[in-house]
């Protein structure tokens, strides 16, 4: 089955927004869920707020086939499965995320507690690799994988690729073994072109963050929100580092992992060679600030920035629901005129 027919409410071609974690709250979910997409929350490990975002959800949006039509992203290296458990069961998500388990092994067992609980939900897992796509698609049997490259904003595999040859490498490898799972593609878009070409490269769906950073109903700072619209040529102001996950204290992230933010001025530092307990130190300090830490919204903030390379093309805040539908219409028609073109 398609993807978008699993999903009643939604059309082609499928828009998700990212399920980021504190930014991507019941009215961003409910906002893109409206306008067609699939709307998703982002929970990190405060389970007592991703209830209160459900259940904002829960009044805005009807079930469809008894499911809420949003999803829930989930962190397995540090969120509570049982407790996790417990509020999906309460609310009822039509599908589950997963992203960043400490070993890729552990995503069976989350998914096999999901099922236990929500058995007519999807499970949808991130992960940055052929290999680790191959390894979940056995041992978790997800419903859909997102394959999220390199350029992707926030977390993701130190280690990557792009989505030009990440997606149809996955797709290629999935076939061959006959593991019939759907795949979606994160990193880099942001508007109906790279729609166009994730559809292309064989996507049943697009995830997308950073373009989101700037609708109305994300929760973003506001300095926070006009670095990301200020920003241009992402390969340049934008930096993978594991240095990000080092600025509040000793990095939580499994190995795998590091983060695509904005350049700011904690990262120059260390590109200077100040001692990681000095950059942590005034970090911390500024974390305090009125401005939480951003500084104007230049490099002369030290909080990380998380954005991806296609920053440089997210230029104005609008309500998601326009967002959704810009991206669909405008990848109708670039693929229209890509096809009159050959
Ligand atoms: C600010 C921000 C926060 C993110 N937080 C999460 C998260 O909590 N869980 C998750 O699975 N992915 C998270 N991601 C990664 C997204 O799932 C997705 O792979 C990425 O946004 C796609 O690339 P793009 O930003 O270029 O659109 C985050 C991304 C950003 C930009």
């Amino acid at each position: 089955m398609a993807l978008h027919t699993s999903l009643p409410w939604a059309k082609t071609p499928l828009i998700i927004n990212a399920p980021m974690g504190g930014f991507a709250g019941g009215a961003l979910a409910t906002a893109v869920t409206e306008a067609g997409g699939l709307g998703m929350i982002g929970a990190v490990d405060d389970m007592e707020a991703l209830d209160g975002h459900l259940s904002k959800v829960e009044a805005r949006l009807d079930r469809v086939n008894g499911l809420l039509p949003i999803g829930v992203g989930m962190l397995p290296f540090i969120t509570k499965l049982d407790a996790a458990v417990s509020v999906l069961q309460k609310h009822r998500p039509a599908v589950v995320w997963f992203f960043a388990a400490r070993e890729l092994d552990h995503y069976a067992e989350w998914a096999e507690r999901v099922r236990e609980a929500l058995p007519h939900s999807q499970i949808w897992i991130q992960v940055g690799s052929v290999d680790a796509a191959l390894q979940v698609a056995e041992t978790a049997k997800p419903d859909a994988i997102c394959v999220q490259g390199s350029d992707a904003g926030g977390h993701g595999y130190e280690k990557g690729a792009g989505i030009i040859s990440l997606v149809p490498e996955v797709i290629d490898a999935f076939s061959a073994r006959s593991h019939h799972i759907s795949v979606v593609a994160a990193g880099g878009i942001v508007d109906g072109r790279g729609v166009a070409a994730a559809l292309s490269l064989g996507a049943q769906g697009v995830v997308v963050g950073t373009r989101f950073l700037a609708a109305k109903e994300t929760r973003v700072h506001p300095v926070y929100q006009k670095a990301v619209l200020a920003a241009s040529d992402g390969g340049q102001s934008t930096t993978r580092s594991k240095l990000f996950d080092n600025l509040r204290g000793p990095n939580p992230w499994p190995l795998a992992y590091d983060g695509r933010s904005l350049v700011v001025e904690s990262f120059l530092e260390h590109e200077r060679g100040v001692d990681i307990e000095e950059i942590r130190r005034k970090h911390n300090e500024a974390l305090k600030g009125p401005d939480a830490g951003f500084g104007e919204g230049g490099k002369d903030g030290r909080a990380a920035i998380w954005a991806g390379t296609g920053v440089g093309m997210v230029k104005e805040v609008q309500p998601a629901g326009e967002i959704v539908e810009e991206m669909r219409s405008e990848a109708a028609k670039v693929l229209a005129s890509v096809s009159a073109r050959l």
